[in-house]
């Protein structure tokens, strides 16, 4: 079988006005699997884990203990996609050199890359710093999730014109400081626009309309895992949770009216049970079992 050629940083980079980037997060093993095999480009390991796989209302719970555990899990599901560990709440924000270092531990757990917050100067200065360490950098910004409370909530960012130039200002902050892509989280679709034709490596958006270089979605709110709430921006493809109900709901009627397992779903061994029976009888039902095994 031919060996995939891998997703690399230089790869994603050289997609920009070429071809649209299909990114998706995934957040364990059987995950990463499908996301890599379905052809995604990149698969993000995003800190929205707090939220679909751990049950917490938001991303802040989040460690990152728990991020490198899912990292590692992802990395070993994945053969051609780049894997990009997103940082969690407090593993950037207290110092440069404990920013590093965190940083650091996402590539020793088999990251390709970062996904980091925010772009006021003080980020941009622990962007460089990461940078320098040789680790490359993802941005994000518009709606950062783990600036909730900071903004009041989970809204449209760039609604007014300072807004709107604020966030180009920080979009173009990024680029220059060398990041390779950059996340643009519910912002109009304009806006995304203008700062996809700006800045010189491709915008991944999600809620910020069709003209951004690659898109992405969560796992579960694309399959209809999720029933939490779901942003106006999600487009969902399947209905997973309701089948797997279901499933479960017919394996539960299967269970209680004895129809699991079947015959050739057990482990039928001729003359085994012979002597039990001898020694301690049976019932009718045993017999047949000791019958049928006979048969094979
Ligand atoms: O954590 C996450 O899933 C994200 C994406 C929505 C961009 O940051």
């Amino acid at each position: 079988m031919d060996t995939p050629k891998k997703v690399t940083v230089p790869s994603i980079r050289a997609m920009k006005g070429s071809s649209r980037i299909g990114m998706l997060t995934a957040y364990d093993y059987p995950s990463a699997r499908i996301v890599d095999a379905a052809g995604c480009d990149i698969i993000l390991v995003g800190d929205s884990l707090g939220m679909v796989v751990l049950g917490y209302p938001d991303t802040l719970s989040v460690t990152v203990g728990d991020m490198l555990h899912h990292t590692r899990a992802v990395v070993r599901g994945n053969q051609r996609a780049l894997v990009v560990g997103d940082m969690p709440y407090l593993s950037y924000h207290i110092s440069i050199e404990e920013s590093v270092r965190n940083a650091g531990e996402f590539i020793r757990a088999g990251a390709h890359a970062v996904k980091i917050e925010g772009a006021k100067p003080k980020r941009i200065e622990t962007i460089e710093a990461i940078l320098s360490a040789e680790i490359p950098v993802m941005g994000h910004i518009g709606l950062t999730p783990q600036s909730v409370n900071a903004l009041g909530g989970f809204k449209l960012q760039g609604k007014n014109a300072d807004d709107a130039r604020r966030l180009a200002d920080e979009a173009m902050a990024l680029d220059q400081a060398g990041c390779f892509s950059i996340v643009l989280e519910c912002v109009p679709a304009e806006v995304a626009a203008i700062i996809t034709e700006r800045v010189s490596c491709p915008t991944i958006g999600i809620g910020a309309g069709a003209h951004c270089d690659g898109q992405v979605l969560v796992y579960h709110d694309l399959l209809g895992l999720y029933d939490g709430r779901t942003p106006k921006f999600v487009r969902r493809y399947a209905t997973l949770a309701e089948d797997a109900k279901a499933a479960i709901g017919r394996y539960l009627e299967d269970v209680r009216e004895g129809r699991f397992p079947n015959e050739a779903e057990s482990f039928l061994v001729a003359g085994v049970a012979e002597e039990l029976k001898r020694l301690y009888g049976s019932r009718e039902a045993v017999d047949n079992v000791v019958e049928i095994a006979k048969a094979q």
